[in-house]
């Protein structure tokens, strides 16, 4: 169609087009890790850096890695051993990643010394994973990531320092630069995220003021906001998180850790045969009526022990103990989130209502909230099932969601790990 232009003209449009591309346009790579708790997880991102409003992405990969059946023996997470199982896979799960987003190019390198040094130095306490990035170092040309996010924090502060670890040998290998994230900002923001198509996500925006409801195995509360990364804390649980009371009745009943899925199973089959719940098996519902948003569940973790016991003695059967608790313990934890989120939400004339955490992946809980949102008129933004669990995906939409507006990188000597950050304090 242009063949009567002369060649320069044509080289001249070619280079315009190129400039004003890369002027309005910027395409980077992302690479997001978290490590805080019980899963080893990565993943990376494609996207535009110019981008505004409703922000688009690519996953390249996404892989989590579980130690749930490590952890299981102990009927919970055990940090060493936490700590032990990330350093041993993530080097492994760094380069499927990196195979599968097609950033993995075969080359011999000689890294500097003055590199190794400086790598071994920091990973000194982690030194098998110290030998394999640098092997991996050796045989790959600099992989195409412009950036890293990493948790660090919440979380178990010795499993946190394996991911910020890896990714500070990335930057001392690469250059890579590494935004530190926190953990729960990745549960809320990992509700707006809409898929476009398999590979291809949208981050929604949503209408303020809003509420975050995070539920999972070390955090209940809830939080206000008005826009993303601006949060207040109006309630939260003055004793066990929501997923840990789950993972204690469980226990309490002879269930397997983690809890929640295990309760939500046999709860979903009691309810589904009309089980009714006498007096004697009722529990109570702590602080349902209390006139602030904060939650209260070890009393209701006692309850279940006392009333275990009461039946046992009054010779019901363990499987009647076991259907009759479980129904009625994820009964009185739906009602008192949904009651505790009504109130916030006339308080506080929330538009809408975003849920994060382990504990949304709980059916029954789900299907009350969206009942609940329809009646009150109220937008509901609910993680996809696969981002419910801890996962990179989630801490790579912070990142990104960051970098579109501008945030600047953290210098690396400033990242550490903070077991306790509360999304109050970003
Ligand atoms: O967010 P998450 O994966 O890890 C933390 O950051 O804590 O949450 C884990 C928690 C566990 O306590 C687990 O029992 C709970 O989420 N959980 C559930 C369900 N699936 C996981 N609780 C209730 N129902 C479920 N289906
Ligand atoms: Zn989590």
């Amino acid at each position: 169609m242009l063949s009567w232009l002369s060649f320069t003209t044509k080289i001249k449009l070619f280079y315009f087009k190129f400039l004003s591309y890369n002027l309005f346009h910027k395409n980077m790579n992302l690479l997001a890790i978290e490590t805080s708790c019980d899963e080893t997880a990565l993943a990376i991102f494609n996207f535009d850096k110019k981008q505004k409003k409703e922000i688009k992405f690519s996953v390249l990969s996404n892989h989590v890695l579980s130690q749930i059946n490590i952890h299981r023996e102990f009927g919970g997470v055990f940090p060493a051993l936490a700590k032990r199982e990330h350093a041993k896979n993530i080097v492994q799960i760094f380069e499927e990643c990196l195979k599968e987003a097609n950033l993995y190019k075969e080359k011999s390198v000689k890294i500097r010394d003055t590199k190794k040094k400086k790598i071994k130095k920091l990973l000194e306490r982690e030194s098998e994973m110290c030998g394999e990035i640098l092997s991996l170092a050796q045989k790959i040309e600099k992989p195409d990531i412009d950036a890293a996010a990493i948790t660090s924090g919440p979380g178990l502060a010795p499993a946190l320092w394996v991911g910020i670890n890896f990714a500070k040998a990335l930057n001392i290998l690469w250059g890579i630069k590494i935004y530190p994230i926190n953990h729960m900002e990745g549960h809320i923001i990992s509700a707006f995220v809409s898929p476009i198509s398999e590979k291809n996500f949208l981050i929604k925006d949503i209408s303020y003021p809003a509420l975050a409801l995070l539920i999972s195995g070390g955090h209940t509360e809830i939080n206000y906001f008005e826009k993303i990364g601006k949060y207040k804390k109006i309630g939260q649980t003055v004793d066990d998180a929501t997923g840990e009371a789950f993972d204690k009745v469980a226990r309490s009943l002879g269930l397997p850790y983690p809890g929640g899925p295990e309760i939500s199973k046999i709860a979903a089959l009691a309810r589904t045969n009309n089980l009714q719940i006498e007096k004697e098996f009722k529990l109570p519902r702590p602080m349902l009526h209390s006139s602030d948003l904060n939650f209260s569940f070890s009393g209701l973790k006692t309850a279940v022990i006392n009333t275990i016991k009461k039946m046992k003695e009054a010779n019901k059967s363990d499987e009647e103990i076991k259907n009759k608790i479980a129904l009625d313990f994820e009964n009185a934890v739906t009602e008192i989130l949904i009651k505790k989120i009504k109130d916030a939400v006339e308080k506080y004339n929330a538009k809408s209502l975003v849920i994060g955490g382990g504990v949304i992946a709980n059916t029954f809980i789900r299907k009350n909230f969206l009942e609940f949102s329809e009646k009150e008129n109220l937008n509901l933004y609910l993680p996809e099932k696969f981002l419910t669990g801890d996962n990179a995906f989630m801490i790579g939409t912070v990142a990104l969601h960051k970098i579109v507006n501008g945030k600047k990188k953290t210098k690396i000597k400033n990242i550490k790990a903070d077991s306790n950050w509360s999304v109050e304090n970003l």
